[in-house]
Parts: C-alpha cells; sequence; structure tokens
C-alpha cells in the first residue's frame, strides 16, 4: 500500500514542479507592456480631451463595459482591451489621462486618437485629433518619464519586449481620400498610388519608432470598409452587398502593407519583429458564415439612425438594440465587443493567415 502511494506522492510532486517551471518559462516570455496607436477602432478615450466630433464618451457607448462610456467607440470592450486580457495585462491608461490624472505607465499606454489617419489632414473635417505623428510625439513624452522610472539598460528591455500594436488607415480613407469635396488628393492620385503614399508615411514613423527602441510591432490591416453600414447607406452598392470599389481600394492598401511588414523584417534583425494583423481576413470569413460565429445582423449598426441604421451613427442617448451580441456592427461604423472579441483571439492564437509570419503568442516568444 505504502509504495505505490508514495511513488504517487512523488509523481505528483515532480508533476507539480514542472507545471512550475513552465509557468516562470511562461511568465518570462509576457510582454512587460504594450503602446498603441491608431485610430477610433482602439482609442480608450484620448478623444475625451479633444474638440472633436469624434467622441463617444456619452451613452450608449459602453453600455456593456463595467465602467460605461469611456471614449472606446463600443458597446464594450475593444480588441485592444481583450488582447490584453490575453496577454496579460491590465485595461491601458489613455495617454492623455497618463498627463493628466498621473495614470501609471508602466503597463503601457494608449495614444489612440478617433478621426486619426496615417496623413496628419485625415479626419481634419471631424476636429482636433491626434494624428500618427502627435501620437509618435506624444510617445515620446512617455518615454521621457519612463526614462526616470528605470535605467538605461532597464529601459532598453522593457522597451524591446514591449507589444506595439498599430491600426491606422481607415479614416485616410473614409475621411480623406472617399471626400473628395474636401480633400483634393482623391483626383490627384489614384489608388495605387495613393497606397503608396500612405504606406511611405506609415514607414518612417514606424521606423521613428523602432529607433527609440520599440521592437515588436503588430501592423494592423485595415478592414472591408465597403461593408461599414454607413458606407452601405449609401446606395452604391446591390441590395446585400458591401461596397465593392472601396474594398478593392483597401485591399490595394493592405498587400502593400505586407510588403512592408517582409521589408521591415528583411532590414532588422531579431529580436525586432513585424507582424501583419489581418483584420481583413478575419472581418471578411465573419461576413461570409455569420451564423458560424452567432451573429444574425451583419449590415446594421445596432445603435444609429436611417437606412442600415448608419446613415447617422449613434448620437447621446439614442437607444441601441437589445441583442448586441448578435450583430457585427454596433454602430455605423465600429464594431461589438462580441465581434472584437474573436478579432484580439485570432491575432493571438490565429494561424498564418491571420497573423502574418506569426500571432502574438509567438512574438512573445521571440
Ligand atoms: C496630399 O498629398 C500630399 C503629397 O503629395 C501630402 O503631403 C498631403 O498630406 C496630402 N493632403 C491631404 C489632404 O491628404
Ligand atoms: C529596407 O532596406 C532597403 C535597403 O537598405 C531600403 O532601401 C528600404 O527603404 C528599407 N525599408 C524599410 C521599410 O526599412
Amino acid at each position: 500500500m505504502e509504495k505505490p502511494n508514495s511513488g504517487l506522492v512523488e509523481k505528483t510532486f515532480l508533476l507539480i514542479i514542472s507545471i512550475c517551471l513552465i509557468c516562470v518559462v511562461v511568465e518570462a516570455e509576457e510582454f512587460p507592456a504594450m503602446f498603441v496607436i491608431g485610430d477610433s477602432l482602439v482609442d480608450c478615450g484620448n478623444n475625451n480631451f479633444l474638440r472633436s466630433f469624434a467622441r463617444s464618451d456619452f451613452m450608449p457607448y459602453g453600455i456593456d463595459f463595467y465602467a460605461g462610456p469611456t471614449g472606446r467607440f463600443s458597446n464594450g470592450k475593444t480588441i485592444i482591451d481583450f488582447l490584453g486580457d490575453l496577454v496579460g495585462l491590465p485595461l491601458l491608461p489613455p495617454f492623455e489621462a497618463t498627463i493628466t490624472f498621473g495614470r501609471d505607465i508602466l503597463k503601457g499606454v494608449n495614444y489612440a486618437s478617433a478621426a486619426a489617419g496615417i496623413l496628419d489632414e485625415s479626419g481634419r473635417n471631424l476636429g482636433d485629433r491626434f494624428s500618427l505623428s502627435q501620437q509618435v510625439e506624444n510617445f515620446k513624452s512617455t518615454l521621457s518619464q519612463l526614462k526616470r522610472k528605470m535605467d538605461e539598460r532597464k529601459l532598453e528591455e522593457f522597451l524591446g519586449k514591449s507589444l506595439v500594436v498599430m491600426n491606422l488607415g481607415s479614416n485616410d480613407y473614409i475621411n480623406n481620400y472617399l471626400i473628395p469635396s474636401l480633400y483634393p488628393n482623391s483626383s490627384r492620385y489614384n489608388s495605387q498610388d495613393y497606397a503608396d503614399l500612405l504606406i511611405n508615411h506609415y514607414a518612417i514613423h514606424i521606423t521613428v519608432l523602432h529607433n527609440l527602441g520599440l521592437r515588436k510591432f503588430l501592423l494592423a490591416a485595415v478592414g472591408p470598409l465597403g461593408c461599414l453600414p454607413n458606407q452601405i447607406a449609401t446606395g452604391v452598392a446591390p441590395p446585400g452587398k458591401c461596397v465593392a470599389f472601396i474594398n478593392d481600394m483597401v485591399e490595394v492598401f493592405n498587400k502593400k502593407l505586407i510588403s512592408l511588414v517582409d521589408q521591415l523584417n528583411a532590414n532588422h534583425t531579431k529580436p525586432s519583429t513585424f507582424v501583419y494583423g489581418n483584420t481583413y481576413g478575419v472581418f471578411t470569413d465573419i461576413l461570409n458564415r455569420p451564423d458560424d460565429y452567432g451573429f444574425s445582423e451583419t449590415d446594421k449598426g445596432c445603435c444609429g439612425i436611417g437606412k442600415n441604421r448608419g446613415q447617422i451613427t449613434c448620437l447621446p442617448f439614442a437607444m441601441p438594440c437589445f441583442n448586441r451580441d448578435q450583430y457585427i456592427f454596433w454602430d455605423a461604423y465600429h464594431p461589438t465587443q462580441a465581434f472584437n472579441q474573436i478579432v484580439a483571439q485570432r491575432a493571438y492564437t490565429g494561424g498564418l493567415s491571420d497573423c502574418y509570419p506569426m500571432n502574438v503568442k509567438q512574438m512573445a516568444q521571440v
């Protein structure tokens, strides 16, 4: 009786030891922090501080979020919030709150600003915003704060292991190229040349961030903008279809973004890692077989007014739909948290078609 029992105890003991070793290894491979550069899809409250029409710090935004309306453009969490859960990081503070209220910066900062684009001018029709170049300046300001908190060697390691997520480009189309009356470049550039213009600007700023010490970049694709309730509401697409010419235009940009990722990976040695997050592909997949994901409403906003509830986006105290988890779109432009959760999970553990050339979980181990 005693022998097998003690064997069992030993085995259990060994098992516990090895689980603990695995824990330690996993621990060492986590991202110490996350820094987010982007637009309204990932903003968590920076625009609350700005004079802008692109704000969401009012009900019913955040109706399913524990803190209510915070400036997230969702009924609940954003992709970044879910990604943070997956990599074991807390909700990030918006940059403005780190400046104004001294919120902690040691787990990362979110610089994203609704209406922001890769080009400085994009989104100016909506008021103030932190464009890409301003967001990079804001990161520099965080960096000088970090320098006061850790020595040079520690800071280098911290930045090198941190995850950078960049999500931009939508506003360079929706709030620039696709409004020719306000933005003359639409007639000056064809979609190939315009995508080149965007990618060249993007590359310059990514390189600046890399030179400042950041190493692990997740660069998100632009989604199928022609499928947004707002674009469908324009009525130029056949019933039940997305606006094809807009999606084609976005795909031109995304293809060039993949080439940029390849170039950056070729030019910089490990542990520098650049990853393409194929939100376009995931979006299209979900739109093609919504039932498999539990969605019944694919082309209208849960909160909004007019055709497809997308002509006018969600306004203060508007009444949203009740079955929010069955909607892909929360308002005229932004997805629900049910959708965001799927995208975050696929960025974290998805295959090559979701995240190229590796997923976020693998990025942590580089
Ligand atoms: C138009 O293109 C030029 C480059 O030729 C660029 O510098 C400028 O930012 C663009 N303007 C707008 C409004 O996007
Ligand atoms: C990669 O390196 C080549 C050759 O030095 C250079 O021409 C190109 O601009 C670089 N690209 C990026 C995105 O760093």
